[in-house]
C-alpha cells in the first residue's frame, strides 16, 4: 500500500463489489488530458457517485508518461477536495510489466489484457500479476475472448468468452473480469444489433465475479440495463464522451466565438470550456443509466 499512502485513491475492488451484489454499474471514463480529468472528478463529487479514471498505454504516451498523470490526478483530488472514491486504472494493459510500471507509480487498478494471447499464456500472466498487485493492494482486471473493434478499417465483432476460461480466471483473485460478449469498441456498425446476452448470463453463471462491459459508448439504455442485472457492474466509455467533446467545441467554433478577439475567444480556458461542460453532462446521463450517482459512501 506504499505508493497509496499519500494519495486518495482507492482500489476498485470494493466499489465493483458493492455495485455487484447491488446490481449497479461502476462508470470508468478514459482520461485524455486536464481537462477530461478534472470534469469528470468535478461531476462525481457533485452527484456523489464513485469513479473509475482510466488511461490506455496511448493515452499514457501522449499525456507525458505515469507520472505526471500520478501526479495530476493525486493534485486534483487533494486541491479540489475531492471524496468520492476515485480509482485510477490502467485500460488495455499489454504486458505485466506495464501493469506493474503503474502500480508503481501509484495507479490503484490495472487491466491486464492477455486476450490477444495463447489462453494458457494469459492465464499465466495474470497469476504472475496478482502476486505484485496483491502485495500493493490494487485490484485487477483480466480478460477473456475478445472485444470487438477496427482493424484495418474492418470492424468486428470479437470473440464470445469462454465459460469454462471464466471459471477459471475467476479463482485467481482478480477483483473484475472482462468478457467478449459481442460488444465493440468505438461507435457501434449499423449492422450491430445485440450484446449476446446468452454469453454473459453462462459467464456469469461460471464466475460469479463482477463482470466489465467494455465499448460502453452507443449500447442502448435497455440492454445497459439488462447488462447489469445479469452482473456488469462496471461500463467503460471512451468514445461517447470524445463526442460529446467534439460537438460542443464545433459548435463553439461553428459559432465563431474562437474569432471574438476582444472577449478572448481564443483562450484555451475558454474554447476548451463548452467541451469541458458536455463531458460532465455526459457523465451524468450515463452514470444515471448505471445507477451508480449517490453510491458514495
Ligand atoms: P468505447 O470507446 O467504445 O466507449 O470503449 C471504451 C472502452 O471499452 C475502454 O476500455
Amino acid at each position: 500500500m506504499a505508493k497509496l499512502y499519500n494519495s486518495r485513491l482507492v482500489n476498485a475492488t470494493k466499489m465493483v463489489k458493492d455495485a455487484h451484489e447491488n446490481k449497479y454499474a461502476i462508470g470508468h471514463f478514459n482520461i485524455n488530458n486536464l481537462e477530461w480529468t478534472k470534469s469528470l472528478l468535478e461531476a462525481a463529487q457533485d452527484s456523489k457517485t464513485p469513479i473509475i479514471i482510466a488511461t490506455s498505454e496511448g493515452a499514457i504516451k501522449y499525456m507525458g508518461g505515469l507520472k505526471t498523470i500520478v501526479g495530476m490526478v493525486n493534485g486534483l483530488l487533494e486541491e479540489l477536495n475531492i471524496t468520492v472514491p476515485v480509482a485510477l486504472h490502467l485500460d488495455h494493459g499489454q504486458s505485466v510489466e506495464m501493469a506493474k510500471k503503474c502500480i508503481e507509480a501509484g495507479y490503484s487498478s490495472v487491466m491486464f489484457d492477455g486476450s490477444h494471447l495463447p489462453y494458457e499464456e494469459n492465464i499465466a500472466k495474470v497469476k504472475e500479476l496478482m502476486i505484485f498487485a496483491n502485495d500493493h493492494e490494487v485490484s485487477v482486471e483480466a480478460e477473456i475472448g475478445s472485444i470487438g473493434g477496427e482493424e484495418d478499417g474492418v470492424v468486428g465483432e470479437g470473440e464470445l468468452g469462454d465459460p469454462l476460461q471464466a471459471e477459471e480466471m475467476s479463482k485467481l483473485g482478480i477483483s473484475m473480469l472482462a468478457a467478449g460478449i459481442g460488444n465493440i469498441h468505438g461507435k457501434y456498425p449499423e449492422w450491430w444489433k445485440s450484446l449476446s446476452f446468452e454469453t454473459l448470463e453462462a459467464l456469469q453463471n461460471a464466475c460469479k465475479l463482477p463482470m466489465v462491459l467494455h465499448g460502453g459508448s452507443g449500447i442502448p439504455q435497455d440492454q445497459v440495463e439488462k447488462a447489469i442485472k445479469l452482473g456488469i457492474s462496471k461500463i467503460n466509455v471512451n468514445t461517447e464522451l470524445q463526442l460529446s467533446f467534439r460537438d460542443a467545441t464545433r459548435k463553439y467554433i461553428e459559432d465563431k466565438k474562437d474569432l471574438d478577439d476582444h472577449g478572448k475567444g481564443f483562450d484555451p480556458r475558454k474554447l476548451l470550456a463548452p467541451g469541458s461542460k458536455a463531458i460532465k453532462e455526459t457523465f451524468l446521463e450515463l452514470t444515471k443509466w448505471f445507477g451508480c450517482q449517490g453510491k458514495a459512501k
